[in-house]
């Protein structure tokens, strides 16, 4: 199991390119269940959770080849609308295929993902609006079994879930008739995967609002298409600048991906500047507490909510941190006041109380998101050094994080235990 080691208290500084997103990346590939004819994806992260996608459509049949950043998936042989719980288990993303076998197969199993470190994570919102189209579901062994032809429906989300609204709209690209999907997800990741099924024959408007719709179509031909860069990590690695006091620019980034949480780093004090594909962050004179509340998109984005808390625990005062998009997303708090933070829980608030410095400590990553905090608290630590195990948690979205921090000017490094 490898470890990272960070000797912090030195400033980010410079530029560092942003690579595609993995949540993007990942219904994407599932998308291409869809096709009659190989699809090429550019622009692809070289992530554990991509590999795991990998193992799971080659397991159905799908021919896939990866080098690079450039992947080419062959649905010709597809022939196993089936996604294993061992696989399922370890990538919960691995449940965006159903929509997709549906269609494709008239029928599918797919295990039920489980809860994870930061929720529940029910699927209750995926199988009401594939019943509404018509599929007949039962839970079997701990399976999704579903079948039937899909017909169009108006279906209403209960919450914007980005994965329901990815199944859904997967499903309603082949199903008879025409899909509104009301208060749907509104991320970018939506309108990216949007984009790539119309490239493949799909008609669907509306992608990036509340209201998508999908006039269904017989068949769906391979298409080419270029992965949209990841507005989280491009998040990370501006709030580990402005957290170190330095100055970083992320290439390839794209501001209106990530409005709210732009606006957040300048009510703290940051100077942050866009200019085209580009995104600076800088620290002016420390950071001042804020308020934040995470939403779903276009609010600040849960998945920068850890990241935000690691930069605000040397704040000027006392930030408030409420999460409202999962219940049980603080797992970061007890390892950051190990290194020294002021953090109470209180539901689904933090109430984070600005300390002078952070000490480095041995601490352990939980989930994806936490373990970035505890990178970008290392960083910041200029008293002793930080060892964060359970790194495996970093690599699942993350591309060789302590590489590319090296490269700004971080003492980082990784060590085989
Ligand atoms: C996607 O997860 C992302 N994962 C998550 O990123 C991200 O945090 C999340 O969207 C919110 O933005 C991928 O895209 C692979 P949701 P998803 O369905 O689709 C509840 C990361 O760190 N809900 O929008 O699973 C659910 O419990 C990961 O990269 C239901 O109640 O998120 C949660 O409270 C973590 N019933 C809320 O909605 C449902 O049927 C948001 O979940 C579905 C969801």
């Amino acid at each position: 199991m490898d470890k990272i080691l960070i000797r912090g208290g030195k400033p980010l500084k410079g530029c560092v390119h942003v690579r595609g997103a993995k949540n993007a990346a990942l219904p994407l590939m599932a998308a291409t269940i869809l096709a009659e004819k190989p699809c090429v994806l550019h622009n692809v992260p070289c992530l554990h959770d991509i590999f795991s996608m990998d193992k799971l459509l080659s397991h159905m049949g799908m021919k896939i080849d990866f080098t690079g950043r450039c992947m080419t998936l062959d649905p010709s042989a597809l022939s196993n609308p089936e996604a294993p719980y061992d696989q399922v288990r370890k990538m919960r993303a691995s449940f965006f295929v159903l929509g997709a076998l549906l269609a494709r197969h008239r029928r599918a199993r797919v295990s039920l993902p489980g809860g994870c470190a930061i929720g529940a994570r029910p699927v209750d919102i995926h199988l009401k609006g594939l019943e509404a189209m018509g599929a007949e579901i039962r839970i079997e062994d701990g399976y999704v079994v579903a079948e039937g032809a899909l017909h169009g429906a108006n279906f209403t989300q209960d919450f914007p879930s980005v994965g329901a609204t990815e199944n859904l709209l997967m499903a309603a690209c082949l199903a008879d008739g025409v899909t509104r999907l009301h208060n749907a997800a509104r991320e970018p990741e939506i309108e990216d995967l949007a984009r790539f099924l119309n490239a493949m024959g799909a008609q669907i408007s509306g992608a990036g609002t509340d209201l998508i719709t999908v006039v269904g179509v017989d068949r769906l031909g391979g298409a080419e298409h270029v992965v949209m860069p990841d507005r989280i990590e491009a998040g990370t690695f501006l709030a580990a600048g402005v957290a170190t006091h330095g100055d970083v620019t992320v290439l390839n980034a794209h501001a209106d991906h990530l409005p709210a949480f732009l606006d957040k780093l300048r009510e703290a004090g940051a100077v942050v500047e866009t200019k085209g594909d580009s995104i600076r962050a800088a620290a002016r004179d420390g950071i001042d507490a804020v308020e934040v509340t995470t939403r779903p998109f276009p609010g600040f984005a849960t998945d920068l909510q850890a990241q935000m808390m690691a930069l605000l625990t040397c704040a000027r005062g006392v930030s408030l941190i409420k999460e409202t998009v999962f219940e049980n997303r603080f797992m970061q708090a007890a390892e950051l006041i190990r290194m020294g933070a002021d953090i109470t829980l209180e539901g689904n608030t933090a109430i984070v109380r600005g300390v002078e410095r952070l000490s480095g400590a041995p601490v352990m990553a939980s989930d994806l998101r936490a373990s970035a905090a505890l990178v970008i608290a290392g960083l910041m630590a200029d008293k002793g050094a930080t060892a964060i195990s359970r790194v495996y948690h970093i690599d699942r979205g993350y591309e060789r994080i302590e590489e590319r921090l090296a490269a700004l000017g971080a003492d980082i490094e990784r060590v085989r235990e």
